[in-house]
């Protein structure tokens, strides 16, 4: 596969939208650099598009200081692709949206990154600097294993901010980068 054919995948589960807008800002990032971003709902997968894409990006809310219930299925769908091998060395990310602060969203991203070791897939974190604390601000909640987000018991027009959302751009840009500078 040639470099112009690089593709992304982006699986996210989001009952009410919010990491749902978090993984189109992802997408967007990344189609700076990739002709293909394919944004899949974690309910309705092609896995066909999975197995032949050069990165998969999994992202889900912080549901009781873990996995949403339908990531978790999901990866536990995956278990005949772990055992043949399929995702061994496509690159992998991972992101979560939680209403706290904290909100104990680190545990989901240790989560997807154990599961991506399982596939002997490559990870890629979030290598941004935080720039300050406020919702304008780039990684405001200092993660660096993945991308995380926090929005408030409000409409998907208002909520994440605009700092979470264009650090997810700048996620989607970094990932993208690397898919282009590993080929
Ligand atoms: C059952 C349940 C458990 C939740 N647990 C957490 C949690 O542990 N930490 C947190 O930050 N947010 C928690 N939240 C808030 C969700 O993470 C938040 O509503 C979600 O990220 C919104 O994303 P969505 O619009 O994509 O569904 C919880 C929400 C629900 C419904």
């Amino acid at each position: 596969m040639s470099v112009s054919a690089s593709s992304l995948a982006i699986v996210y589960h989001s009952p009410y939208g919010h990491t749902q807008k978090v993984a189109e800002w992802i997408a967007q990032g990344a189609l700076t650099s990739l002709q293909r971003v394919v944004v899949m709902n974690v309910e309705s997968v092609d896995w066909d598009y999975l197995d032949v894409a050069d990165a998969i990006v999994f992202g889900c809310p912080t549901y009781m200081g873990s996995l949403s219930a339908a990531m978790k299925l999901f990866m536990e769908q995956s278990s005949k692709r772990w055992l043949a091998r399929t995702w061994q060395g496509k690159l992998a990310a991972g992101f979560t949206n939680g209403g706290g602060l904290s909100g104990d969203k680190l545990a989901v991203l240790q989560q997807i990154n154990l599961f991506a070791m399982q596939h002997g897939m490559l990870w890629t974190g979030l290598p941004i600097m935080p720039t300050g604390r406020s919702v304008t601000d780039l990684n405001r909640m200092s993660s660096f294993l993945g991308l995380m987000t926090q929005s408030d018991n409000a409409p998907v027009d208002v909520t994440p901010p605009k700092g979470d959302l264009e650090t997810a751009f700048y996620f989607g840009e970094h990932i993208a980068q690397t898919i282009v500078r590993i080929k």
